[in-house]
């Protein structure tokens, strides 16, 4: 083999190995797109005015689109947290470089903010739509001693996989959906059952996707083989949870833009 097919070959073996990219595009941009649809018209003209008319679910995979930069190596840890099951947030070890809940509340601090830059202002909302995404994937909610399912293995059918990429992004692939197809087709909602899931605090959803992480962990061995059964039973708890992400967030950014 020539040198340059070997560097070629090793290169896209490498970009395999790092392309860790979270809820993966389509469940950032449901997220986006979910949020879109629930923005109050001061909320839209003030986002419009920061991202150019750009669209929510365009910008909410920017928080991964950057790891490629390491000049922004220092977001790495916002994008997650990790405690011991039956530990609380409050009171475990935290990250001295941040965590998820850190990254969201300095998002929304810079936001509000009259003195920060419109630049300033345009990034962190982009990384606040990403991270708001990031909050409702349970296995964001994880554990330090796997790297939140990431040195978890299992088979997604007869290919060698991980959980959390499997939540990440397999899940969702195997629905087969865009992410506008996904966002027109989410549950009926009552104006109170809106109101409903809006409430509460940035730890209230944390608290809720770490009960799921729970969950996945004591249905999933390690080394199982996933199928139909699995993407049956937690079909509904994903959808459910892009919904309830891209909910939320416009309920931020209406109360930041209100
Ligand atoms: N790296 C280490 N822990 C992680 C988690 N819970 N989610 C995403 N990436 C991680
Ligand atoms: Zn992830
Ligand atoms: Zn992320």
């Amino acid at each position: 083999m020539k040198k340059i097919t070997v560097v070629v070959l090793v290169a896209m073996f490498v970009n395999t190995l790092c392309a860790n990219e979270d809820w993966g595009k389509t469940g950032h941009r449901v997220v986006g797109e979910v949020a879109e649809k629930h923005l109050s018209k001061k909320a839209k003209k003030g986002i419009s005015e920061l991202l150019g008319g750009q669209s929510l679910a365009l910008v909410s995979n920017h928080g991964d689109d950057i790891k490629s930069d390491r000049h922004y190596d220092s977001f790495g840890p916002w994008h997650y947290v990790n405690f011991p099951f039956g530990e609380k947030y409050e009171t475990a070890p935290k990250n001295k470089k941040g965590d998820i809940i850190q990254g969201i509340n300095t998002c929304i601090s810079i936001l509000k903010d009259e003195k920060s830059s419109k630049e300033d202002k345009a990034f962190y909302l982009k990384m606040l739509v990403h991270f708001i995404g990031d909050l409702h994937q349970p296995l964001h909610i994880g554990l330090g001693e796997d790297k939140g399912g990431n040195d978890f293995q299992v088979r997604w059918f007869n290919e060698g996989t991980n959980l959390h990429t499997v939540w990440d992004s397999t899940l969702l692939n195997f629905y087969d959906m865009s992410y506008t197809e996904l966002a027109a087709n989410t549950d009926v909602l009552s104006k109170e059952e809106v109101a409903e899931i809006r409430k509460g605090t940035v730890l209230d959803w944390m608290y809720e996707s770490r009960l799921l992480c729970e969950d996945i962990y004591q249905n999933t061995e390690v080394g199982e083989k996933l199928r139909y059964d699995y993407a049956y039973k937690y079909m509904d708890v994903l959808r459910s949870q892009l919904q309830n992400g891209g909910i939320r967030l416009a309920g931020l950014l209406n109360e930041i833009f209100g």
